[in-house]
């Protein structure tokens, strides 16, 4: 159980510094199509932020702490903080490769919750991998013949 419960805290981790880049770059994005990619990012932070807290109450459900400081998340995640302003199509790339890298850990936690037979939060773990195919869906859309 020990293994699940450390798989699902840094998926959470994760998933919530995933927030916050797509929050930085809502926010901070610029260009002459700046609504375009303001929206994109916008539509990609809500869908995360709509997650995030049955994602924390599933943690504790399985017993465990859910992190809940920017320094644990720092310590946990396996999506590093972005603290220079990109330009739109970096922002993107990268954005795209931390959806890549939530998969995979989630895809991990996956495994662990089915090892336990922790059939609920696999289910939850499932929803939240294929949130981010979406998400990958739209931001490499958004990269062609940009
Ligand atoms: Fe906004």
């Amino acid at each position: 159980m020990e293994e699940l419960q450390k798989a699902a805290r840094v998926a959470f981790a994760s998933e919530y510094s995933f927030l916050l880049k797509s929050q930085n770059f809502h926010w901070n994005v610029e260009g002459p199509d700046f609504l375009q990619y303001h929206d994109l990012f916008g539509k990609i932070y809500e869908e995360v932020q709509d997650s995030i807290d049955d994602f924390a109450e599933n943690i504790r459900k399985l017993g465990a702490y859910t992190p809940a400081s920017f320094q644990k998340f720092s310590m946990l995640a396996v999506v590093d903080d972005e603290n220079n302003i990109l330009d739109k199509t970096a922002m993107v790339a990268e954005l795209l490769e931390d959806s890549l890298k939530m998969v995979k850990v989630l895809k991990l936690t996956f495994q662990r919750s089915d090892e336990f037979q922790e059939y609920g939060f696999s289910d939850f773990i499932a929803g939240r991998m294929d949130a981010h195919r979406k998400h990958q869906w739209m931001l490499r859309s958004s990269l062609k013949n940009g």
